[in-house]
């Protein structure tokens, strides 16, 4: 059954963020989880290397399993916490996060989870919580694909709840307004730099026709400025798209130009306007985008400036925590069932 959660936004907090749009800094709420660099030391020392290895198996048979991963792990943070309930399947009692709007045919990844899982249940049984197999995971992503390493504080516990309410509240969409989306991150305790460098992890991963339909058939040309490469891909991405007629889940890599390299390459193309989403792009074009235009510039020419303030994006996003659960959480057995449902693994 779906839960309520104090973590749904309130309205107000849309407002508020076209001040701080400008620069008003704001306190973290995402501050003082229990988590610790050592937490598995001694209850399951291989942890890190089980994650490892099975990611690397996924990375190398298809480097897209990096960016559902990546994914994944934000979309279980920004609905109560990082604590594994964007994992969780239907069940008759359980309505879960998986068909949710943004989700829905979108999020990808499972089962890789599902098998990392595995490997550590028989490791080290009902030790490590899914909700931290995921942190890992999308660290061991990003690395594997080109991008930067960081230390991931662990100790999460596992929901026994999921909320779709929240899913379909909390996260951002394609053709949301930069304000809106600022106010999202905002209220998850992240600033304006976290949510331009997290928006990075664009640069992997691919999008569905359905989510940038508008922006190839709306302003693209307007911001591209109609040079002939950009008519070019335009013309390209309007082939894999049509205007109508369906092709909903045709996609399209939101790099271009190295679809499967962890890099800046994604903020360079914001500056010549060939965003593929509108979100993307409303980052650099916006007349809004006092503030956040400035950061795709610097990320666009110092690819280090970036992957350092991704490291410390993603670590602040992985601490979110759902205060829920990291008091009535659990390790769950199975990661699609709480478990009082787990059938046996
Ligand atoms: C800033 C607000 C954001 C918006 C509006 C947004 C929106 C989207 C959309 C619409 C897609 C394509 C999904 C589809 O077509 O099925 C996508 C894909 C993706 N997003 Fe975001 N996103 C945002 C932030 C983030 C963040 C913070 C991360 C991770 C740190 C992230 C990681 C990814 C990745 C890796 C993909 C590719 C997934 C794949 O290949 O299937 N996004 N995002």
């Amino acid at each position: 059954m779906a839960t309520s959660s104090p973590r749904s936004m309130p309205r107000f907090s849309q407002f508020v963020a076209l001040f701080l749009l400008f620069g008003f800094a704001i306190t973290s709420r995402a501050g003082d989880p229990p988590l610790t660099l050592d937490y598995y030391k001694s209850s399951c020392p291989s942890v890190l290397e089980i994650v490892r290895k099975e990611m690397e198996c996924a990375v190398l048979s298809n480097p897209r399993n990096a960016a559902l991963i990546i994914r994944l792990h934000f979309h279980d943070c920004f609905v109560q916490g990082c604590d594994g309930s964007v994992l969780l399947d239907d069940t008759i009692t359980l309505q879960g996060e998986k068909k949710a709007p943004t989700n829905i045919n979108s999020l990808g990844g499972f089962r890789i989870i599902d098998r990392i899982k595995t490997m550590l249940e028989s490791e080290c049984p009902g030790v490590v919580s899914c909700a931290d197999i995921l942190t890992v995971a999308a660290r061991d992503a990003t690395l594997l694909v080109g991008g930067p390493y960081w230390d991931v504080p662990l100790g999460r516990k596992d929901s026994r709840t999921a909320s779709y309410e929240l899913a379909a509240a909390n996260l951002p969409t394609a053709d949301e307004s930069l304000p809106s989306i600022i106010s999202k991150f905002l209220y998850q305790g992240l600033s304006v730099t976290d949510t331009v460098a997290l928006a990075g992890a664009h640069t992997v991963g691919m999008a569905r026709c359905a989510n940038f339909r508008a922006r190839i058939y709306g302003d693209f040309e307007a911001t591209s400025g109609k040079s002939p490469a950009s008519e070019a891909n335009l013309g390209h991405l309007r082939s894999i798209c049509p205007s109508i007629g369906g092709g909903d889940n045709n996609i399209a890599p939101m790099d271009r130009v190295t679809p499967d390299l962890f890099d800046n390459s994604v903020y360079q193309l914001l500056q010549q306007g060939e965003g593929l989403l509108s979100s993307d792009q409303e980052m650099y074009s916006s007349i809004l985008a006092l503030q956040t235009r400035g950061i795709v510039k610097k990320y666009a020419a110092d690819q280090i400036a970036f992957f350092e303030q991704f490291s410390e994006s993603m670590v602040r996003m992985g601490n979110i925590t759902n205060p829920e659960s990291s008091v009535n959480g659990e390790v769950r057995k199975n990661c699609r069932f709480i478990n009082t449902w787990a059938p046996e693994i």
